[in-house]
């Protein structure tokens, strides 16, 4: 890893958030061990059966608002600001559709995978915050059509968001860390690999080797809430 690294780009997915309380996809007793997310997060779904769609939002949307950010998401949040005040930049792409890391205080957030606390209009794309549950009965302010309000996050099918920024600010970047994500879902689980390709050192944070474990330099491996903090303190203080 470069000594002082000006440039840092950290890829964050579901264990970044599980210690404060939002479930991961893919541990045991995780979203999609228990639910199956053909039925739950795909256009198909919705357009089949939009109540049972929006009701897992709705719970989920829910614990979100009762969550709270942890260790983790505030130590990038002293990251972002700490790199900037020496001449660097720090790029935050999450997979998550959480706000966490903008309650920690993070300033800017790439959510490549769309935001829990969005809603969109499948007829005419307008999208307004939505904290309160979606229902099949809600019109669209803007065109004025009803039952279309879908969350506004990606869905298996869809393409992520906001995918030319990543590609662009990675290759600007002189480190790429990846938290709390198994490397299981792409284009995200890409990124290491397109990282190392083109010489930038990789590091990977996270509770146990994901599935690209073998493709970074450096690894931690442990609780975000402490590896995280400990990672960030290191790269202040160094
Ligand atoms: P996963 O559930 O696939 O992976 C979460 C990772 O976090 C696992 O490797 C865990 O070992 C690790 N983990 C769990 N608890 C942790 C902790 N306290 N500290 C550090 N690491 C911990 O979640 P993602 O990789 O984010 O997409 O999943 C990627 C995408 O798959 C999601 O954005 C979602 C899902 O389908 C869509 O819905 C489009």
């Amino acid at each position: 890893m470069a000594d002082h690294p000006k440039s840092v780009f950290v890829l964050t997915g579901a264990g970044i958030s599980a210690e404060s309380g939002l479930g991961t996809f893919r541990d045991a007793g995780g979203i999609w061990a228990t639910f199956d997310p053909m039925t739950l997060a795909t256009p198909e779904a919705f357009a089949r059966d939009p109540e049972t769609v929006q009701a897992f939002y709705n719970a989920r949307r829910q614990n979100l608002v009762a969550a709270e950010p942890n260790p983790a998401h505030r130590a990038l949040a002293r990251l972002e600001a700490g790199l900037a005040a020496r001449g660097g930049s720090l790029t935050l792409v999450t997979q998550n559709i959480d706000d966490l890391h903008e309650r920690a205080g993070h300033r800017e957030v790439l959510h490549m995978h769309g935001e829990l606390l969005k809603a969109r209009c499948a007829s005419c794309e307008a999208v307004v915050e939505a904290r309160a549950d979606l229902s099949t009965a809600d019109s669209c302010g803007t065109c004025g059509r009803t039952g279309g309000m879908r969350p506004h996050v990606v869905w298996f099918g869809e393409i992520p968001f906001h995918l030319d920024a990543i590609e662009e600010r990675l290759m600007a970047a002189d480190l790429f860390v990846a938290i709390g994500t198994s490397g299981a879902v792409y284009p995200a689980a890409g990124l290491v690999g397109a990282a190392r390709q083109a010489g930038i050192a990789t590091r990977e944070i996270n509770l146990e080797p994901s599935d690209n474990a073998y493709l970074f330099d450096e690894a931690d491996y442990g609780r975000a809430s402490e590896a995280v903090p400990r990672w960030v303190e290191a790269m202040l203080g160094g």
